[in-house]
């Protein structure tokens, strides 16, 4: 099958979050299935400069009037085959200082609309036929960023062109892609678009909406957030759309690039490791001690690391992180943080480490290295996430053995079994895991995650549980496969 992803990040190029890790591993992912798999980009600066041989291949003419151009050029990533990569050529829109959305003050662009309206056209006019000696089967776009290319799909397809088939994946339903209605003019979709059944949403246009409206097929990436945003409290007002369309929904769970995250092989870590049975684990310690030294913390080794790796948003659940503290150093942890976001939330933290320098360590800022190190480092890796559509700092966490202690939601749900007595008994257990989003609930996690650590033994066991978890990108890969088996009816 020809499959065309659309995405607006791709690991290794350009990553804000887990999209960039998901849009880079499933191309390669389907590849290794058989399939004939292109991703189309937007040309940020660094996508520009990371797609090898770059060539120009087409222009096209935007819906407000403007020429643009689309090259084409490959994605070369070690241990796998080049992923072929379209790269919308448009310097106006997209090279510019901040990241991908924003600009350096935090505010949204002004002209997103068109930024990533492009985006979901030029992956409808490839549909079309714009490159001529490659044309998809199957569009499959991600996020609000990719939303209308389903709507431009569908509107083709009524004005009697070719049916090519629509996958939307919602990796977060949070980002929705909202604005005002005096844009959709320049959108080039026709006027009975912008409906209640269509882009309308409480008389803006929602791009997240067109894409959850138009596809043949949606999915998200668990299964329980699948359920979740089908309810009043999690659908973020899209609930009852994706309560009409749940015969078409599904959740496929997110999966680990082995290539990229993997503790014997990874060459961030002073030294690797990958027997959990205990006795290889040699490498872990030492990783522990390099970077305990390397964050100025007290090189304790039988001190319990606790360590997180996120965006500081009100999403991630941080200040329980930062509630439970006290809690986590009277018990003779230590924290070490690795994050960007909100402003109080950076500077909270900042004062907590420079109370405790010894035992609390936060880093300001997006490090792909001490990503890694932490994972390589770490005992515990904290996700007390308020809502998390998969989440996969978690996922890494149970491969690097730094167990995941983690609120009951979404993908969270899905991937860390609580240390139970009797989950531990069946070697189910692979981390620790609490129901009520509150301090109190999260603060009896934590010390259930110290009662563990005090038992090395049963430590041992649920950590080997925790590594030996499946997490591979085969199973992922062969049920969108099956998704878009049935866009393409
Ligand atoms: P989300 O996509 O909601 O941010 P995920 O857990 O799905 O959450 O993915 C987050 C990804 O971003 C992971 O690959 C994680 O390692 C990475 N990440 C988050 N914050 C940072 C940071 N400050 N530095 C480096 N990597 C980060
Ligand atoms: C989003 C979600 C996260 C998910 C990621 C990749 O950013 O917040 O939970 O893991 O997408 O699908």
């Amino acid at each position: 099958m020809r499959i065309l992803q659309v995405s607006a990040e791709i690991f290794p190029l350009l990553k804000t979050g887990g999209l960039a890790d998901i849009a880079g591993a499933l191309p390669i992912a389907l590849m290794a299935q058989g399939q004939d798999a292109r991703v189309l980009l937007p040309g940020f600066p660094a996508i520009v400069a990371g797609v090898r041989d770059l060539v120009p291949l087409a222009e096209f003419t935007a819906p407000w009037g403007d020429r643009f151009g689309l090259r084409v050029g490959h994605i070369a990533i070690d241990g796998a085959p080049p992923i072929p990569a379209y790269v919308i050529d448009a310097p106006a829109l997209y090279d510019r200082p901040g990241n991908p959305y924003e600009e350096t003050t935090r505010q949204p662009y002004n002209d997103n609309h068109r930024r990533f309206a492009l985006l979901g056209w030029a992956a409808a006019q490839l549909a079309q036929g714009l490159d001529p000696d490659w044309q998809p089967e199957v569009v499959h776009a991600h996020d609000w960023h990719a939303a209308l290319a389903p709507a431009y799909l569908a509107f083709a397809r009524q004005a009697g062109r070719p049916h090519v088939g629509s996958v939307f994946t919602v990796h977060n339903l949070a980002y929705q892609g909202v604005f005002a209605p005096w844009h959709f003019a320049e959108l080039g979709l026709p006027g009975p678009a912008f409906h209640m059944n269509g882009l309308e949403y409480h008389g803006q246009v929602s791009f997240m909406k067109g894409g959850l409206y138009f596809a043949d097929r949606l999915t998200t990436v668990s299964p329980t957030y699948a359920l979740e945003i089908q309810t009043p409290e999690q659908g973020v007002g899209l609930d009852g759309l994706l309560r009409q369309r749940s015969s078409v929904l599904s959740g496929i769970l997110n999966a680990v690039d082995d290539q990229v995250w993997n503790p014997a092989t990874d060459a961030a870590l002073v030294q690797g490791y990958h027997t959990p049975e205990g006795r290889h684990m040699a490498g872990k310690a030492r990783c522990k001690s390099v970077l305990q030294h390397q964050l100025g913390l007290a090189e304790r080794p039988d001190a319990p690391l606790f360590i997180v790796v996120s965006r500081l948003t009100e999403q991630k659940g941080l200040h329980l992180v930062l509630g439970g503290i006290d809690a986590l150093l009277a018990q003779g942890g230590q924290l070490a943080l690795l994050g960007s976001g909100e402003a109080w939330l950076e500077e909270a933290f900042r004062q907590r480490a420079a109370a405790a320098p010894q035992s609390v360590s936060v880093t300001i800022g997006y490090d792909e290295a001490l990503a890694h190190q932490l994972f390589g480092a770490g005992d515990v890796t904290l996700v007390p996430s308020l809502f998390e559509p998969c989440g996969l700092t978690q996922m890494y966490g149970l491969k690097y053995g730094s167990l995941p202690l983690v609120r009951r939601v979404g993908g969270l749900a899905d991937t860390v079994v609580d240390s139970t007595l009797e989950d531990m008994a069946s070697g189910e257990a692979t981390g620790f895991v609490f129901d009520h989003f509150d301090d109190a609930d999260y603060a009896r996690a934590l010390r259930r995650a110290f009662a563990l650590y005090d038992r090395a033994p049963d430590w041992r066991r649920v950590r080997g549980n925790a590594m030996r978890r499946p997490a591979d990108w085969g199973t992922a890969a062969a049920q969108y496969i099956d998704v878009y088996r049935q866009a393409l009816g």
